[in-house]
């Protein structure tokens, strides 16, 4: 009898076990970030914009998921990175334009012209997908609840892995893509192409080159939002926040970091030597997914970014420009550069749901795929179908209120 009730005692543990095991692990299947790439370039130790942020810890190699026939994501850095030929290299910083838009800001000289929105997507040449959904979707031009929004994609040069510039296959492949790219402007006239390789580290190359073409090109945009490909941009609310701002004042708002600390990890894509930065924390900086800036601190960018040493992150390589004008980011809740956990806000569900979108500005960590479906299901002829009739406040903010 004894010996019943102990196999059945052992019995019950073990069931016990493994429904906590169960438990714990969907758990945390539930809290890891699904959708978001990491992408914390240093430790922020306080973010200004508190509220539910618990569910953003980021889990390193969180992967965003992949759809058939899905784009490449964004260059990331192969091996170790080498600090010192990048310090021996970084007096060079100036590369020709090989795809110019000079007509993009202009039109036909008409003041009405002048765009109220530049549009600026950091792409790689690979990601006509993701292009292809930006130019459909949120980043379609012309007139935006009245606003004039024009885009360009900024591009460097494909390093293909295993060739160089000077044999002739890499040659080829340049050849290749810039016949492609040639074609793709002439298609839809919104590619920029610079003459440097499109790496991760080169984004800051990218910026400041952005800086100095929409200074020349583009000076009376009011505003500009500069982003990634895989972000997903609510227009509407974008417009709706900056209606109101004078274009002649500084501005440069975003998901804002401050007391970020460098990661000294050598294994991290992040890592960054005391002997390139000393300092124990980073200036304020927004993150690179998305951000808005007035035409004021636009203009003042492009000078000071040029006095600045360039630093291979490219995010908080312009806080170092914007602590040079002594401007402090401002902090917009509805920016979330850095991915949400889940695609919804109720996380049951297996759709998106766009009520959550409803309440933000720039969501990062999208496929081409998921630029889509949020599109369409945000713009059904009578608004989006919300799975909770209030909408979920997402943070401390919200547009309804
Ligand atoms: C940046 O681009 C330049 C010019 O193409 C290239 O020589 C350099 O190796 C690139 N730097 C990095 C860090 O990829």
């Amino acid at each position: 009898m004894w010996r019943l009730r102990l196999r059945r005692d052992a019995l019950l543990t073990l069931l016990l076990g493994a429904t906590l095991g169960l438990l714990l692990y969907t758990q945390r299947e539930g809290a890891a970030p699904r959708m978001s790439a990491p992408r914390a370039r240093g430790r922020p130790a306080r973010k200004p914009t508190p509220g539910p942020r618990a569910f953003q810890v980021l889990e390193a190699g969180a992967a965003p998921p992949m759809y058939e026939g899905d784009t490449p994501v964004p260059p990331t850095p192969t091996g170790p990175f080498d600090f010192g030929r990048y310090l021996r290299a970084k007096d060079q910083r100036r590369f020709p334009l090989l795809i110019n838009q000079p007509h993009k800001c202009r039109g036909d000289g008409a003041l009405n012209d002048r765009p109220d929105l530049l549009i600026a997507v950091k792409s790689v040449a690979a990601d006509f997908e993701r292009r292809q959904a930006v130019r459909q979707t949120w980043g379609a031009e012309g007139r935006i609840q009245g606003a004039l929004v024009r885009r360009v994609f900024l591009l460097g040069v494909p390093r293909v892995v295993g060739t160089d510039v000077g044999n002739a296959e890499g040659l080829g492949a340049r050849t290749h893509w810039r016949t492609l790219l040639g074609a793709e402007s002439l298609a839809y006239a919104d590619i920029l192409l610079w003459d440097f390789d499109d790496t991760f580290f080169n984004l800051t190359l990218k910026e400041i080159h952005f800086l100095a073409w929409a200074s020349a090109f583009c000076p009376d945009a009011r505003f500009v939002f500069k982003g990634d490909a895989d972000v997903f941009v609510h227009m509407g609310n974008l417009l709706d926040f900056l209606a109101p701002r004078d274009p002649a004042q500084d501005l440069l708002a975003g998901d804002v970091i401050v007391q970020a600390r460098p990661i000294r990890a050598r294994d991290s894509k992040y890592y960054i030597p005391e002997a390139v930065y000393g300092l124990p924390v980073y200036p304020a900086y927004a993150g690179g997914g998305g951000f808005v800036l007035s035409r004021a601190t636009l203009r003042r960018l492009a000078g000071a970014c040029a006095q600045v040493e360039l630093f291979p992150i490219d995010d908080v390589f312009l806080g170092m420009c914007l602590q040079r004008l002594r401007l402090t980011p401002e902090p917009h809740p509805a920016f979330r550069t850095f991915g949400i956990s889940q695609p919804s806000a109720a996380p049951h569900l297996h759709t998106f749901d766009p009520c959550f979108y409803r309440e933000l500005v720039v969501v990062h960590g999208l496929s081409a795929a998921d630029i889509w479906l949020m599109w369409r299901l945000l713009h059904r002829p009578h608004g989006p179908i919300c799975a909770h009739p209030q909408p979920m406040a997402a943070g401390p903010f919200q547009w309804n209120s």
